[in-house]
């Protein structure tokens, strides 16, 4: 779908709203529900209306009026054989329906997370950045939800010389093995007016990426604040996290919680909102008195 040039944030809602008021509306009935269980439960895929009729117990023209109503929606269709209909259910529709109900679910989602950090950190706007390092895009869309969710900052870093899909697993992999940092953009990283880090890194042979390492070390004014760390990974973290830890406290961050993802948990279009409860139920600032988390600049909101 293209990008809806109304409204820059609205991740199209406002085209895809209206339309699944439709869908709801045919769905919205028991009846036809009813038609829909059958027909996705049917191997036969010989289904005409009398033989629904008598399945649920109702006139044939009831059926058909119902059918009519779940086709002009595009979540039937027909085939005819000789004299028969026979009916199925509309895959390609039934997906874009799951597609459309998980945007409405995210951006919900989203508004409740919100919600979510205003009631943990009531008049005290906590001032807090992702900072981190994404080869695919798993690691980046979950900061994205972090901060769709909270509305703190974004920094990304890049390797100054990109990774082929070859040279990541041949360099790559031998310099996160060796604990080694990249060259990374940008060289330095100015955390100063942050209360709270929040550090992400994909997991490369079991250690952080070699970009989050150097990400670290680029860390200015870090000294003395508190961070929550997560990886993501297909489903072995090794000792990513524990190594990502030692080297914040090397540079006298406190990490007060540890969070890893596998391939499940970032497939979930609320990833970042999920991540962002775990980080509130560790209540990384617990340490921090009210009225001590900076000058408190409330724009620049807020976990
Ligand atoms: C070079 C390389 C090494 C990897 N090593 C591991 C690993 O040790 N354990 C694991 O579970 N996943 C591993 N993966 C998978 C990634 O950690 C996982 O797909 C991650 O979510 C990718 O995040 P990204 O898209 O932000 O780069 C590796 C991926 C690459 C490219």
């Amino acid at each position: 779908m293209e990008p809806c040039k109304k409204c820059a944030e609205c991740n199209n809602l406002c085209e895809i709203v209206p339309q699944m008021a439709g869908t709801f509306k045919a769905l919205g009935d028991l009846t036809r529900l009813q038609i829909i269980y059958i027909l996705s439960t049917d191997t036969s895929g010989t289904l005409g209306v009398s033989e629904l009729a008598a399945r649920l117990k109702i006139s044939q023209p009831a059926v058909s009026q119902h059918l009519k109503t779940l086709k002009a929606e595009g979540l039937v269709g027909s085939r005819r054989d000789g004299f028969y209909v026979y009916y199925t259910v509309n895959r390609e529709r039934m997906m874009e329906f799951r597609n459309r109900f998980e945007l409405m679910y995210a951006s919900v989602m989203q508004q409740c997370s919100r919600e979510m950090v205003r009631k943990a950190t009531p008049g005290r706007p906590v001032r807090a950045c992702v900072v981190f390092y994404s080869y695919s895009g798993v690691t980046r869309r979950v900061a994205e939800g972090i901060r769709n969710a909270s509305g703190c900052d974004l920094v990304e870093v890049r390797t100054r010389a990109p990774y082929s899909s070859f040279t990541a697993y041949t360099t790559g992999v031998v310099r996160s093995r060796k604990g080694a940092c990249d060259p990374i953009e940008p060289g330095e990283i100015d955390v100063s007016g942050y209360d709270l880090l929040i550090i992400g890194t994909p997991v490369w042979a079991w250690k952080p990426a070699p970009a989050i390492n150097a990400a670290v070390q680029a860390l200015r004014g870090c000294e003395g604040k508190m961070a929550v760390v997560f990886t993501t990974c297909i489903n072995q973290p090794g000792e990513a996290l524990p190594l990502l830890r030692k080297s914040l406290e090397e540079r006298d961050v406190t990490v007060m919680a540890e969070i890893s993802l596998n391939q499940d948990d970032a497939k979930n279009p609320d990833a970042g909102g999920e991540l962002l409860r775990q980080i509130i139920a560790a209540n990384p600032l617990r340490g921090m008195a009210d009225g001590e988390t900076g000058e408190g600049n409330s724009e620049n909101a807020d976990v």
